[in-house]
């Protein structure tokens, strides 16, 4: 089993990866369950999928809520708070999140508030909540000012990764988590952004060891990242958001829906970060062609009209303007000065990115 830790003085918590972990949960889940019973709030498919697989070496009390962003509302939060209330979940007691990213976040925003906050424990099953949302504590629901407006940081005690849970993931939904991989490269390792070219086609296939070996070292990335940085202070969480802005821009366009993922909106986003640092001259032209390429042979898109998108500069920049971390008419983009060297640059003005984007196919 690999065991990577997130290093939170006492909110510390280790990341366990194994292949058939599922399966041997009760190994590891002991001293999150009370008496002889666990809560455990999933969503319908990932029940039908996985659910049978799932030991936690105790009764599970499932919540099963429906599938898809819209879960992550203010009435699917209040009726999950009510059925934890009526089950007595107390404040020492821990609630499981056995899903992807939207049962993650709204199970850390419920267990956020409930009692003034009880314990979490993630069980990731999409390869973007493995790798990405269910480490670092980010809790949210949307509202309808925007995707992710009311939340909470509020980390779990234990994050459980089985990769053998994405052998039932639609592949359009592997794809989606795998460019939030290819991120982690991009960001900050060289090396790792090689192992993607020659590796990725072999992970997207459900190649075991591939998939392990991505996940561990995603995983390690953000678990550092977020060890220094934990609530997007100091600017090196925000390298995170990488390919976010320029995505949630296309993904405003498309309403947010199945047109476009949040992790193909980011692949094209982070398609469109390079090409811009390029045109800026930050950033070798040959690497971002390799960040378009790696993503393309991923089946992933990234460009515009990959992307479904035929909106102009401004409209997309008013998109931008609506990001939670936009202030006084402008936000930090993460840029780039190469493969593996992003860094956030607060001076970018939105009328250039706007005439960028109008040159782009
Ligand atoms: P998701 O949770 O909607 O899961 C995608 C689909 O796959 C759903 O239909 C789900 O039912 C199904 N599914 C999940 N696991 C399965 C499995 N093993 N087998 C079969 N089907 C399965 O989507 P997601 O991409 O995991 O998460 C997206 C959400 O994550 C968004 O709401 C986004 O805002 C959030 N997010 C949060 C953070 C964070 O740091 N908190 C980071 C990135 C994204
Ligand atoms: N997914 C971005 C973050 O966790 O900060």
């Amino acid at each position: 089993m690999r065991r990577i830790d997130v290093a939170l003085g006492d909110r510390s918590y280790p990341i366990l990866i194994e292949s058939g972990l599922l399966g041997r949960a009760d190994e590891v889940l002991g001293p999150f369950v009370r008496g002889d019973r666990i809560v455990v709030v999933t969503d319908e498919n990932v029940w039908a999928a996985r659910g049978a697989k799932l030991d936690a070496g105790a009764e599970i009390v499932p919540i099963v809520l429906p599938a898809g962003e819209a879960t992550k509302s203010w009435g699917q939060l209040a009726a999950l708070l009510d059925k934890l209330l009526e089950l007595a979940v107390e404040r020492s007691d821990h609630i499981v999140a056995f899903g992807g990213g939207v049962i993650g976040d709204l199970v850390g925003f419920a267990a956020a508030i409930l009692k003034r906050g009880c314990g979490f424990v993630q069980i990731p099953t999409t390869l973007l909540a493995q790798v990405d949302s269910s480490v670092g504590g980010k809790t949210a629901i949307n509202v309808p000012a925007g995707k992710n407006l009311v939340g909470a940081f509020h980390q779990p005690s234990l994050v459980l990764i089985d990769p053998d849970c994405l052998d039932t993931l639609p592949p359009r939904e592997v794809r989606a988590g795998y460019a939030e991989v290819v991120k982690y490269g991009l960001i900050g390792d060289p090396g790792f952004f090689d192992w993607c070219e020659a590796n990725g086609a072999a992970l997207l296939a459900g190649d075991a060891a591939a998939r392990t070996q991505a996940i561990a070292v995603s995983v390690a990335a953000k678990a550092a990242i977020v060890g220094e940085d934990e609530r997007e202070t100091s600017g090196r969480r925000a390298l995170l958001n990488l390919g976010h802005t320029f995505g949630h821009a296309l993904e405003a366009e498309t309403g947010f829906s199945d047109r476009l993922l949040h992790g193909e909106g980011v692949a094209a986003g982070m398609a469109l970060a390079f090409r811009f640092s390029a045109e800026r001259g930050l950033c070798p032209p040959e690497d971002a062609d390799r960040t378009a390429n790696v993503l393309a042979e991923a089946g992933l898109p990234t460009t515009l009209a990959g992307a479904g998108v035929a909106a102009d500069g401004a409209r997309l920049t008013a998109h931008m303007l609506h990001d939670k971390k936009a202030s006084g008419g402008t936000l930090p983009f993460i840029l780039a000065r190469g493969i593996g060297r992003a860094f956030v640059d607060k001076s970018v003005d939105l009328a250039d990115v706007a005439a960028f984007l109008d040159r782009q196919p």
